[in-house]
Protein backbone atom coordinates (compact mmCIF):
# COMPACT_ATOMS: atom_id res chain seq x y z
CA UNK A 1 0.00 0.00 0.00
CA UNK A 2 1.10 3.59 -0.74
CA UNK A 3 2.44 5.81 1.94
CA UNK A 4 0.84 8.30 3.73
CA UNK A 5 2.52 11.74 3.84
CA UNK A 6 2.27 12.16 7.66
CA UNK A 7 2.61 16.22 6.71
CA UNK A 8 -0.46 16.10 5.10
CA UNK A 9 -3.32 14.54 7.35
CA UNK A 10 -6.53 16.19 7.91
CA UNK A 11 -6.56 17.87 11.31
CA UNK A 12 -10.28 17.23 11.80
CA UNK A 13 -12.00 13.59 10.74
CA UNK A 14 -15.97 13.20 11.54
CA UNK A 15 -17.20 9.84 10.86
CA UNK A 16 -20.40 8.59 10.33
CA UNK A 17 -20.83 5.49 11.58
CA UNK A 18 -22.97 3.08 9.50
CA UNK A 19 -24.01 -0.11 8.92
CA UNK A 20 -24.39 -2.35 12.21
CA UNK A 21 -27.85 -3.79 11.22
CA UNK A 22 -26.95 -4.66 7.96
CA UNK A 23 -23.46 -5.97 8.85
CA UNK A 24 -25.44 -8.34 11.05
CA UNK A 25 -28.40 -8.97 9.09
CA UNK A 26 -25.92 -10.56 6.60
CA UNK A 27 -24.87 -13.28 9.22
CA UNK A 28 -28.45 -13.73 10.24
CA UNK A 29 -27.15 -12.09 13.86
CA UNK A 30 -29.01 -9.67 15.73
CA UNK A 31 -28.82 -6.14 15.10
CA UNK A 32 -27.11 -5.77 18.59
CA UNK A 33 -24.17 -8.00 17.91
CA UNK A 34 -23.87 -5.86 14.84
CA UNK A 35 -23.39 -2.37 17.24
CA UNK A 36 -20.74 -4.64 19.77
CA UNK A 37 -18.75 -5.24 16.65
CA UNK A 38 -19.06 -1.70 15.84
CA UNK A 39 -18.02 -0.85 19.37
CA UNK A 40 -14.64 -2.91 18.48
CA UNK A 41 -14.53 -0.37 14.78
CA UNK A 42 -14.47 2.82 17.23
CA UNK A 43 -11.47 1.63 19.78
CA UNK A 44 -10.00 1.09 15.99
CA UNK A 45 -10.55 3.86 14.75
CA UNK A 46 -10.00 5.84 17.95
CA UNK A 47 -6.33 4.21 18.25
CA UNK A 48 -5.06 4.58 14.94
CA UNK A 49 -6.23 8.45 14.83
CA UNK A 50 -4.08 8.64 17.88
CA UNK A 51 -0.95 6.80 16.14
CA UNK A 52 -1.14 8.82 12.97
CA UNK A 53 -1.25 11.98 14.97
CA UNK A 54 -5.01 13.30 13.93
CA UNK A 55 -5.90 15.81 16.26
CA UNK A 56 -9.74 16.22 15.98
CA UNK A 57 -11.89 12.91 15.83
CA UNK A 58 -15.55 13.35 15.50
CA UNK A 59 -18.07 10.23 15.49
CA UNK A 60 -21.80 10.48 15.06
CA UNK A 61 -22.68 7.84 17.72
CA UNK A 62 -26.07 8.29 18.11
CA UNK A 63 -28.44 11.04 16.17
CA UNK A 64 -31.67 13.01 17.10
CA UNK A 65 -33.15 10.56 14.88
CA UNK A 66 -32.46 7.13 16.99
CA UNK A 67 -34.60 7.81 19.44
CA UNK A 68 -37.33 6.26 17.27
CA UNK A 69 -35.33 2.82 17.02
CA UNK A 70 -37.04 -0.32 19.72
CA UNK A 71 -36.73 1.17 23.06
CA UNK A 72 -34.69 -2.12 23.13
CA UNK A 73 -32.45 -1.08 20.91
CA UNK A 74 -31.86 2.28 22.02
CA UNK A 75 -31.04 0.68 25.71
CA UNK A 76 -28.62 -1.43 23.65
CA UNK A 77 -26.96 0.98 22.22
CA UNK A 78 -27.37 3.59 25.79
CA UNK A 79 -25.35 0.72 27.46
CA UNK A 80 -23.06 0.05 24.98
CA UNK A 81 -21.98 3.82 25.31
CA UNK A 82 -21.55 3.64 28.79
CA UNK A 83 -19.66 0.38 28.88
CA UNK A 84 -17.46 1.91 25.98
CA UNK A 85 -16.42 5.02 27.84
CA UNK A 86 -15.66 3.43 31.47
CA UNK A 87 -13.46 0.79 29.55
CA UNK A 88 -11.70 3.37 27.70
CA UNK A 89 -10.69 5.90 30.08
CA UNK A 90 -7.66 4.00 30.33
CA UNK A 91 -6.70 3.85 27.54
CA UNK A 92 -7.69 7.80 26.76
CA UNK A 93 -5.62 8.94 30.10
CA UNK A 94 -2.30 7.03 28.49
CA UNK A 95 -2.91 8.79 25.12
CA UNK A 96 -3.63 12.20 25.81
CA UNK A 97 -6.95 11.77 24.22
CA UNK A 98 -9.81 14.66 25.75
CA UNK A 99 -13.35 13.60 25.40
CA UNK A 100 -15.80 15.92 24.45
CA UNK A 101 -19.26 15.50 23.17
CA UNK A 102 -22.20 17.58 21.14
CA UNK A 103 -26.10 17.24 20.90
CA UNK A 104 -29.08 17.75 23.24
CA UNK A 105 -27.21 15.15 26.14
CA UNK A 106 -29.54 16.16 28.72
CA UNK A 107 -31.70 13.60 26.92
CA UNK A 108 -28.95 10.94 27.98
CA UNK A 109 -30.25 8.11 30.44
CA UNK A 110 -28.77 9.78 33.79
CA UNK A 111 -26.43 6.95 33.99
CA UNK A 112 -25.41 7.56 30.73
CA UNK A 113 -25.03 11.44 31.27
CA UNK A 114 -22.72 10.39 34.61
CA UNK A 115 -20.34 8.62 32.87
CA UNK A 116 -20.15 10.93 29.86
CA UNK A 117 -19.45 13.78 32.30
CA UNK A 118 -16.95 12.47 34.42
CA UNK A 119 -14.99 11.15 31.53
CA UNK A 120 -14.81 14.80 29.88
CA UNK A 121 -14.01 15.94 33.25
CA UNK A 122 -11.27 13.40 33.98
CA UNK A 123 -9.85 13.79 30.48
CA UNK A 124 -9.76 17.60 30.47
CA UNK A 125 -6.53 18.25 30.59
CA UNK A 126 -5.39 16.00 28.20
CA UNK A 127 -3.96 17.81 24.20
CA UNK A 128 -2.93 14.82 22.25
CA UNK A 129 -6.44 14.68 20.41
CA UNK A 130 -10.17 15.51 21.23
CA UNK A 131 -12.58 12.53 20.41
CA UNK A 132 -15.75 14.04 20.07
CA UNK A 133 -18.93 11.75 20.29
CA UNK A 134 -22.08 13.38 18.49
CA UNK A 135 -25.15 12.16 21.11
CA UNK A 136 -28.87 13.13 20.82
CA UNK A 137 -27.29 15.26 17.84
CA UNK A 138 -29.16 17.08 14.66
CA UNK A 139 -27.35 19.50 12.83
CA UNK A 140 -30.59 21.51 12.38
CA UNK A 141 -31.25 21.65 15.84
CA UNK A 142 -27.96 22.78 16.45
CA UNK A 143 -28.15 25.87 14.41
CA UNK A 144 -31.86 26.28 16.07
CA UNK A 145 -30.26 26.42 19.27
CA UNK A 146 -27.37 28.65 18.36
CA UNK A 147 -29.99 31.30 16.72
CA UNK A 148 -32.00 31.34 19.95
CA UNK A 149 -28.73 32.05 21.77
CA UNK A 150 -27.86 34.76 19.75
CA UNK A 151 -31.61 36.12 19.89
CA UNK A 152 -30.96 36.01 23.68
CA UNK A 153 -27.72 37.95 23.84
CA UNK A 154 -28.80 40.44 21.31
CA UNK A 155 -31.72 40.99 23.91
CA UNK A 156 -29.07 41.14 26.99
CA UNK A 157 -27.42 43.92 24.69
CA UNK A 158 -24.33 41.86 24.71
CA UNK A 159 -24.58 40.85 20.81
CA UNK A 160 -25.28 43.14 17.80
CA UNK A 161 -26.78 42.43 14.47
CA UNK A 162 -24.25 44.25 12.82
CA UNK A 163 -21.34 42.24 14.42
CA UNK A 164 -23.25 38.94 13.28
CA UNK A 165 -20.55 37.09 10.91
CA UNK A 166 -20.26 33.59 10.33
CA UNK A 167 -17.72 32.99 12.66
CA UNK A 168 -19.51 34.72 15.09
CA UNK A 169 -22.53 32.20 14.46
CA UNK A 170 -19.61 29.34 14.45
CA UNK A 171 -19.02 30.45 18.26
CA UNK A 172 -22.47 29.46 19.34
CA UNK A 173 -22.58 26.20 18.03
CA UNK A 174 -21.61 23.18 20.04
CA UNK A 175 -18.73 22.87 18.12
CA UNK A 176 -16.88 26.41 18.74
CA UNK A 177 -13.86 25.40 19.62
CA UNK A 178 -13.37 22.71 16.95
CA UNK A 179 -11.70 23.69 13.44
CA UNK A 180 -14.29 22.24 10.65
CA UNK A 181 -13.82 18.64 9.33
CA UNK A 182 -11.23 18.57 6.56
CA UNK A 183 -12.55 14.79 5.82
CA UNK A 184 -15.98 13.06 6.37
CA UNK A 185 -16.08 9.38 6.08
CA UNK A 186 -19.52 7.95 5.74
CA UNK A 187 -19.84 4.19 5.83
CA UNK A 188 -22.17 1.33 4.30
CA UNK A 189 -22.21 3.15 0.77
CA UNK A 190 -25.15 5.80 1.20
CA UNK A 191 -25.20 9.03 0.32
CA UNK A 192 -26.59 11.56 2.07
CA UNK A 193 -25.39 14.14 5.23
CA UNK A 194 -27.89 12.53 7.54
CA UNK A 195 -28.30 16.14 9.56
CA UNK A 196 -24.28 15.28 10.83
CA UNK A 197 -22.30 19.23 11.33
CA UNK A 198 -24.28 20.44 8.59
CA UNK A 199 -22.83 23.92 9.05
CA UNK A 200 -19.40 22.74 9.52
CA UNK A 201 -19.02 20.86 6.55
CA UNK A 202 -19.39 23.68 4.53
CA UNK A 203 -15.91 22.69 2.56
CA UNK A 204 -15.34 19.30 4.14
CA UNK A 205 -14.15 16.15 1.55
CA UNK A 206 -15.98 13.43 1.90
CA UNK A 207 -15.21 9.99 1.87
CA UNK A 208 -18.06 7.36 1.25
CA UNK A 209 -16.99 4.25 1.37
CA UNK A 210 -19.62 0.52 0.83
CA UNK A 211 -17.65 -0.80 3.64
CA UNK A 212 -20.07 -1.72 6.91
CA UNK A 213 -19.10 0.15 10.45
CA UNK A 214 -18.04 -3.09 11.90
CA UNK A 215 -15.73 -4.07 9.00
CA UNK A 216 -14.19 -0.54 8.75
CA UNK A 217 -10.79 -0.71 10.80
CA UNK A 218 -7.64 0.52 10.39
CA UNK A 219 -6.58 -0.31 6.66
CA UNK A 220 -9.86 0.58 5.51
CA UNK A 221 -9.12 3.64 7.48
CA UNK A 222 -6.00 4.46 5.92
CA UNK A 223 -7.27 3.81 2.32
CA UNK A 224 -9.83 6.30 2.92
CA UNK A 225 -6.90 9.03 4.66
CA UNK A 226 -4.59 7.82 1.27
CA UNK A 227 -7.77 8.82 -1.37
CA UNK A 228 -8.30 12.40 0.81
CA UNK A 229 -4.59 13.24 0.34
CA UNK A 230 -4.70 12.38 -3.45
CA UNK A 231 -7.22 15.41 -3.17
CA UNK A 232 -7.13 18.72 -4.27
CA UNK A 233 -8.18 21.29 -1.75
CA UNK A 234 -9.29 24.66 -3.33
CA UNK A 235 -12.02 26.17 -1.13
CA UNK A 236 -13.41 27.80 -3.92
CA UNK A 237 -10.02 29.43 -5.08
CA UNK A 238 -7.84 28.54 -8.35
CA UNK A 239 -5.69 25.48 -8.58
CA UNK A 240 -2.79 27.27 -8.18
CA UNK A 241 -3.77 28.97 -5.32
CA UNK A 242 -4.44 25.13 -3.10
CA UNK A 243 -4.37 25.69 0.80
CA UNK A 244 -3.74 22.51 2.43
CA UNK A 245 -4.49 22.57 6.32
CA UNK A 246 -2.12 22.80 8.84
C1 LIG B 1 -25.47 2.67 12.48
O1 LIG B 1 -25.81 1.36 12.27
C2 LIG B 1 -24.85 2.96 13.74
C3 LIG B 1 -25.42 3.62 14.81
C4 LIG B 1 -26.83 3.67 15.14
C5 LIG B 1 -24.57 4.38 15.70
C6 LIG B 1 -23.18 3.86 15.91
C7 LIG B 1 -23.03 3.15 17.20
C8 LIG B 1 -21.98 2.35 17.51
C9 LIG B 1 -20.85 2.16 16.59
C10 LIG B 1 -21.92 1.62 18.79
C11 LIG B 1 -21.80 2.44 20.05
C12 LIG B 1 -21.01 3.69 19.95
C13 LIG B 1 -19.92 4.02 20.68
C14 LIG B 1 -19.28 5.35 20.54
C15 LIG B 1 -19.30 3.09 21.62
P1 LIG B 1 -27.30 1.06 11.85
O2 LIG B 1 -27.95 0.36 12.99
O3 LIG B 1 -27.97 2.31 11.39
O4 LIG B 1 -27.07 0.10 10.63
P2 LIG B 1 -28.08 -0.20 9.44
O5 LIG B 1 -28.28 1.11 8.71
O6 LIG B 1 -27.36 -1.21 8.63
O7 LIG B 1 -29.33 -0.71 10.06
Amino acid sequence: MEQLDPDKLPRHVAIIMDGNGRWAKRRALTRLVGHQKGTESVRDIVRTSRELGIKWLTLYAFSEENWKRPSYEVKALMGLLNRYLKSELKEMMDNGIRLACIGQTEKLPPEVQRTLWQTIEKTEHNTEMTLTLALSYGGRQEIVQAVKKMLEDIEKGTLHVKRITEERLSEYLYTADTPDPDLLIRTSGEYRISNFLLWQVAYTEIFITPTLWPDFRKERYLEALLDYQKRERRFGSTGEQTIHPE
